[in-house]
């Protein structure tokens, strides 16, 4: 979310940062590498995923080649208002939370390189689409998804965005959700993964906290090795309802304190 490093094209952006998808500029050798990374997720997430995400990715059409954008942005739309904005790759933080205020989330329009089939560094198609489009389709999700790029602008002005950041990450990146007697996931960058996502559901090694916003927005995090911990909410409603109060005290309320290591998380 931060400055962009430029894996992307950059160049023919728009100030919102938005560009063409060109759908047709894909490859076969793309559509190829994307069908395997979806077969891969398709035998994880029937297990590991949440209720709300597989049933949304069943009626995308989604498993044989990069999806068209504005195909499922006309589905998203009629369903919670969202629409799909096609990006270069990471976005800075005023761009990022104005497109979700106007609920438009930005995808990646790059699919990374065969060699990084296991894991890749910055987001891309894959990560974007199979991650975090499904979940749009739920309107919890995705009103809660909208306040959070509000409160994204406010962070902004109150500079918090740090503090805010942890938020997105231990939801909307890497959440769990307690299912029945289980855990699932429904955090895009465990529903994208090939290894993680079984891991912080099987593996008894990481924490598995009840949600706790303070909590979480004082901890910090990692991004180059699975959490060490994970924060699990009841329900999307839940989530909705635990960040819909004003942050303004309790970011002054952290600024005092060091933060928790991520080895706390
Ligand atoms: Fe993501």
């Amino acid at each position: 979310m931060n400055k962009p490093r430029l894996r992307g094209d950059y160049s023919r952006a728009a100030l919102d940062y938005s560009v063409e998808q060109d759908w047709a500029a894909y490859t076969s050798a793309e559509h190829a590498l994307y069908r395997r990374l979806f077969e891969r997720q398709s035998k994880l997430v029937p297990r590991y995923a949440c209720p709300e995400w597989i049933a949304a990715i069943a009626g995308l059409d989604a498993a044989l080649q990069i999806p068209d954008f504005d195909q499922v942005s006309k589905k998203l739309r009629a369903r919670t208002g969202w629409r799909i904005v096609a990006v270069p790759g990471l976005i800075p933080d005023d761009a990022f939370f104005t497109h979700l205020a106007n609920r438009r989330f930005p995808v990646t329009v790059w699919l990374r390189k065969p060699e990084e089939f296991d894991y890749i560094v910055e987001p891309d198609v894959f990560h974007d689409f199979f991650g975090h489009v499904p979940l749009l389709f739920d309107p919890v999700y995705a009103d809660h998804l909208y306040e959070y790029g509000k409160g994204g602008l406010k962070a902004m002005r109150l500079d918090a965005v740090k503090m805010l950041a942890r938020l997105y990450w231990y939801t909307i990146e890497f959440g769990l959700m307690k299912v029945g007697s289980g855990i699932r996931a429904y955090g895009a960058g465990l529903l994208s993964s090939g290894g993680e996502l079984a891991y912080c559901v099987d593996d008894p090694r990481p924490h598995r906290r009840a949600f706790d916003v303070e909590r979480i927005m004082r901890t910090e995090y990692r991004i180059d090795r699975y959490q060490d911990g994970y924060f699990v909410i009841d329900s999307f409603d839940q989530l909705m309802r635990e960040t819909a109060p004003d942050f303004t005290p309790i970011y002054a309320r952290l600024r005092g304190l060091a933060p928790f290591a991520a080895d706390a998380a």
